[in-house]
This record gives structure tokens, C-alpha cells and sequence, in this order.
């Protein structure tokens, strides 16, 4: 199969995956709604074209919390990384070092945080969810500061978890989910081999670290369920700040006001998020959320965004709608799933000439020169 764009990979992992991984992957909340929007509302904004501007010396490096970025590119937080490709968050957090951007551990993630921080040479990033067992959530950020991670990502838009009906029919879960996911893998022999039997330990990382015992998918799912907390609220953060002195960074805002809470909380960082539509089915996209927030916060906070990002194109209109930084979820995973640390290091570098022949054509030189004179209104 040929890989020309980035876009290409979303086939390659389907045809990688058994169904129940991929659909886990590919799907949203409820009917799916916002999950299309993402991408659509993303793709309807149009650059605007600028010719005759000596474009030499063009760069895409970004600033972030004492770091520099080859590009305005973090790898978002993606659970169960290590079911999609063997070792999985090993091969992504390798693939960003050689291109210079950050890797966010997930809370859920296969591999544990003390087996992937070493394999980078830059700091880590790790995201934790706000659970209700405390004890769990002080023992990651002990684990965390150990391994040298840097900044916090701190995921508080699931309070409860989404309904993500295409996992029932999948096999994910529902009726005779594990005999479906055995009769997926066997008639998938390659991913079989090589994440079935030897990507082993199918573990929770930190999950099993912290309860002394094995886990594995059934728990996950059970784990999760009964562990998010609808109690939340601002004031619960509180003692985390405690325990986090470095860059911590909000992950789910959608509305001015949160985002406007997040700064008086002394956030350093927000992203402007729904989960990719995984959560609350029918809210806006993100790329038309962004700029009422950027009207709000725009300097107080470092914004990032995600949700509905495919090409370096759609990081280009991001910043331009006043994002400083993007994440990547699915589009990431789809070139892990397809073709491990090389697909993921490929996807970043196609990223990366989309995002130049875009700057160049919008006359922008550099991040601070996009914005949106850089669009059209259409
Ligand atoms: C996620 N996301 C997520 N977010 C988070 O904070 N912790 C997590 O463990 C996960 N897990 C997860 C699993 C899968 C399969 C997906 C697709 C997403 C959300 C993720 O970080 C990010 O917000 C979205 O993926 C962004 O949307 P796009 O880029 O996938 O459209």
C-alpha cells in the first residue's frame, strides 16, 4: 500500500488492526457527530494565498516551557499504545525524539512510565486522569518526578466516560466481546505475532506497578469505569500542585470561562480539546471553539489544541486561529498501528513539508506571523 499523505495511514492501520483495536481507535461518543466535525469544521477554513515575499530562511520551531520544538507538534496522550503496535508507546516516544517534538505518556497506558522515559533523550511528558483513588494518582506523579518527566497533562474532561457505542459492536466490549476479540487476532496473524504474543506484557504499566498484580483489558475497561470521579472540581487540583512544581498543562477546554479558570488556577497550559469526540457527543469542534478562547487567554497560558487534526495543514490553520501548539491523537496512532516507529517518524516528517509549502504560500516566516490574516473568510 502506498503512503503518500498522511491521511493514507488511517487505511493502513485498518487493514493492520483486528477490528475491535481499530474501531477502539477510529471511533466517538454516541452518533459521532462531533467526531466528524472536527475534521470537517478544520478543513472548511481556507489559508489565504500571499506570493513575492522571500519566504528563505522560513522556520517552523516553536517555544514551549523552556523547550524548543522542531515544530508546533506533542504527541497526545493515546491509551492502550501498546495494544496498536508491539511496545508501542516505546516506538512513539522514540519516533518524536528523533524529530524533536514531545511524547505524552498516557495514565493508561501498556508500558509503564520507568520503560519509556529512558528510551528519550528529551523529557517526557506524562498525563494523568482525575481518578478517585488518590493514592493512585500521588504514586504516578511520585513516578513521574523519578523518571525526569517534565510537565503534566492533566486530562479533566472525563469525569465519566463517553459512550462509545462502535466498541460494543466491535468487540471492545458488549456480548462475547473476548471470543470476538480471539477470532479478530487469529484472522490478523501478523499483529497476532508480533503485539499478541510478543508485545507482552498486555499490561496497564502504571496501573500494575502501583496494585502489585498483572492487569489486563478486562481490567482496563473495569478500572476506568469505576474509577473516574464526578466529584471534581477546580479546588481538587489544588494538591496536585503540590505534589507538581513543573509546566502543568490543562487537557479538555472547550469554553472561555474554563479557560479563563485555568489561568486563575496558574495553569501553564491549556488544551483546547473534546477528546477527539470520544466524550460529549454534539459539542463544538475545536477548531471553532479556539478562537473564543484565544480571545480570553491568548499570552496568560501556553494554548494547545487538539481534535480533527490530519495534516500539517490543519496545524497550520490551529496556529493561525491562535493556538501556540498542536497535539496529535488518532492521526499518530494510525501510523504506529501501520507501520511502528518508522510509519510515526514518516507521518511527523510529512507533517513538516505540509507545513512549510503552507507557510511559505500564507507568506508566514515563522509561528509569531501566522495568524488570522493568514485566513480567508469564505
Ligand atoms: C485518546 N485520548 C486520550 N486522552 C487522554 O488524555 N488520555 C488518554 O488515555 C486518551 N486515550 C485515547 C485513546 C484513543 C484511542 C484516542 C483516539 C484518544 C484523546 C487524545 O489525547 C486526543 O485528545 C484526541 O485523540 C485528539 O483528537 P484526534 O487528533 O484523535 O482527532
Amino acid at each position: 500500500m502506498i503512503i503518500s499523505a498522511p491521511t493514507d495511514y488511517r487505511a493502513a492501520a485498518q487493514r493492520a488492526l483486528p477490528p475491535f483495536l481499530f474501531h477502539y481507535i477510529d471511533g466517538g461518543a454516541n452518533q459521532e457527530h462531533t467526531l466528524s466535525r472536527n475534521c470537517e469544521d478544520l478543513q472548511a477554513i481556507a489559508l489565504k494565498q500571499r506570493v513575492l515575499r522571500n519566504m528563505e530562511d522560513l522556520s517552523l520551531s516553536c517555544d514551549l516551557f523552556g523547550d524548543t520544538l522542531s515544530m508546533p507538534i506533542a504527541l497526545a496522550p493515546v491509551g492502550l499504545t501498546g495494544m496498536y503496535a508491539r511496545r508501542g508507546e516505546v516506538q512513539a516516544a522514540r519516533a518524536a525524539d528523533n524529530k524533536g517534538i514531545p511524547f505524552t505518556l498516557s495514565t493508561v497506558s501498556v508500558c509503564p512510565i520507568e520503560e519509556v522515559a529512558p528510551v528519550m533523550a528529551r523529557p517526557m511528558w506524562f498525563q494523568l486522569y482525575v481518578l478517585k483513588d488518590r493514592g493512585f494518582m500521588k504514586h504516578a506523579l511520585e513516578r513521574a518526578k523519578a523518571a525526569g518527566v517534565t510537565t503534566l497533562v492533566f486530562t479533566v474532561d472525563m469525569p465519566v466516560p463517553g459512550a462509545r457505542y462502535r466498541d460494543r459492536h466491535s468487540g471492545m466490549s458488549g456480548d462475547y466481546a473476548a471470543l470476538k476479540r480471539v477470532w479478530q487476532a487469529a484472522c490478523h496473524p501478523k499483529w497476532a505475532w508480533d503485539v499478541g504474543l510478543n508485545g507482552k506484557p498486555h499490561d496497564l504499566g502504571n496501573i500494575s506497578a502501583y496494585r502489585g498484580e498483572p492487569t489486563q483489558l478486562e481490567d482496563y475497561i473495569g478500572w476506568l469505569g469505576a474509577n473516574f470521579d464526578p466529584s471534581i472540581s477546580w479546588k481538587d487540583l489544588e494538591w496536585i500542585r503540590e505534589f507538581w512544581q513543573g509546566p502543568m498543562i490543562i487537557k479538555g477546554i472547550l469554553d472561555p470561562e474554563d479557560a479563563k479558570d485555568a489561568v486563575k488556577f496558574g495553569a501553564d497550559g491549556i488544551v483546547v480539546s473534546n477528546h477527539g469526540g470520544r466524550q460529549l457527543d454534539g459539542v463544538l469542534s475545536s477548531a471553532k471553539a479556539l478562537p473564543a478562547i484565544a480571545d480570553a487567554v491568548k499570552g496568560e497560558v501556553k494554548i494547545m489544541v487538539d481534535s480533527g487534526i490530519r495534516s500539517g495543514l490543519d496545524v497550520v490553520r490551529m496556529i493561525a486561529l491562535g493556538a501556540d501548539c498542536t497535539l496529535l491523537g488518532r492521526s499518530f496512532i494510525y501510523a504506529l498501528a501501520a507501520q511502528g516507529q518508522a510509519g510515526v517518524e514518516h507521518l511527523l516528517s510529512l507533517y513538516e513539508s505540509e507545513m512549510r509549502v503552507a507557510m511559505t504560500l500564507t507568506g508566514a516566516k515563522s509561528l509569531a506571523d501566522l495568524n488570522l490574516d493568514a485566513l480567508s473568510q469564505i
